[in-house]
């Protein structure tokens, strides 16, 4: 009988290495494909990055690890690896025809029940497995960067997924040690991007309006909701003010937000004078000033720490 025990993830870049890290970690033999020998090479090693990161910060122990990095193998050669697959991550270039491509190659060379999942960011997966003969079992499952460290996936369902597969894919990635949620409709922003940019959207529009500077808004968020958030979701807030002083304040501060169903034009003049923010050095803060490389290690540290904690609690 065939051996079909192996995880393959599928694109070796920033997010498919992070994500062969996980599956590594989670004891699964994974499978790193890429189109090119030094790519899939380059993906391995970072994945080895990814692993001892979390070796060096207690999160995994030494044996785990070292199991981890012994259990990841790479090949170019997609047919040899779906041989062996009991479920695919597709995490390579965002661009839909290139994907669709992939998820038609895929759809044939797996078996109906092996699920297929694409790390996609902003596209939607109805779209990616349009060519599909067995769309009910694809899904996007979305990791968010830096994939070893950030908990949350979010597994989207297409207009044609099965719920009792994408409930097993959600287990399935919570037995990795990660904060899996289920979402039911395949929806621009899914479910976190849809929060993010409402809160990106009153950002920009605080700005805009000069009630404050960008340092002061990234303040607000950081030292105010943010520091309590991996703990203190908005709705369990609502629910501990009480509901009728949630509504209240709905009612006196929504009229005054923005609403905004279109693109910020503020955002557009920014972009429009070449101002990308870290790409070309200046956006709403001057990054030949701010040191990006030390906010980037800041963030990772705080997110190390407070896995730490929540691995604490659980014990
Ligand atoms: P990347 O550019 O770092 O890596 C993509 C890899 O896919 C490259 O190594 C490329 O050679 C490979 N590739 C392209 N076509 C291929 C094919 N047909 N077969 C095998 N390998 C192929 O891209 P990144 O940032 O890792 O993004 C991958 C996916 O994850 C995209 O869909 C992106 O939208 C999504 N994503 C990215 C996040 C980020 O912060 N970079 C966050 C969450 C999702």
């Amino acid at each position: 009988m065939e051996q079909r025990d192996a995880v393959v993830i599928i694109g070796s870049g920033l997010m498919g290495s992070g994500i062969a890290a996980r599956s590594a970690l989670a004891g699964n033999p994974t499978i790193l494909v890429d189109t090119d020998l030094d790519f899939v090479k380059s993906g391995y090693n970072k994945a080895c990055q990814c692993i001892e990161e979390l070796e060096k910060n207690n999160l995994f122990s030494e044996k785990t690890c070292l199991q981890a990095k012994r259990l990841i193998t790479v090949t170019t050669c997609l047919e040899e690896a779906c041989g062996q697959s009991k479920a695919v991550i597709e995490a390579i270039t965002e661009k839909l025809d290139l994907k669709q491509a992939l998820f038609e190659t895929l759809d044939r060379l797996l078996p109906e029940w092996v699920p297929i999942m694409s790390n996609t960011s902003g596209l939607r997966i109805t779209d990616i497995a349009k060519r599909t003969k067995h769309p009910e079992r694809t899904m996007t499952a979305h990791f968010w960067f830096p994939a070893h460290l950030v908990p949350l996936v979010e597994v989207v369902m297409s207009d044609k997924t099965d719920l009792a597969l994408a409930e097993s894919v959600t287990d399935l990635l919570n037995g990795w040690g990660k904060a899996a949620v289920l979402v039911k409709k395949d929806l621009p922003g899914q479910l976190a991007n849809r929060l993010l940019q409402a809160v990106i959207r009153e950002a920009i529009n605080i700005v805009e309006i000069g009630l404050a500077s960008p340092e002061d808004v990234d303040t607000a968020v950081k030292m105010g909701m943010g520091i309590r958030m991996p703990v203190w979701g908005p709705l369990e807030h609502i629910e501990a003010v009480g509901l009728d002083l949630g509504l209240s304040v709905q009612q006196t501060v929504l009229p005054e937000i923005s609403a905004s169903k279109t693109a910020s034009p503020y955002l557009e003049s920014l972009v429009n004078q070449g101002h990308l923010g870290q790409k070309t050095n200046q956006g709403f803060y001057d990054w030949t000033i701010k040191d990006k490389d030390s906010l980037a290690e800041t963030r990772n540290d705080f997110i190390i720490h407070a896995l730490r904690f929540m691995e604490a609690r659980k014990k």
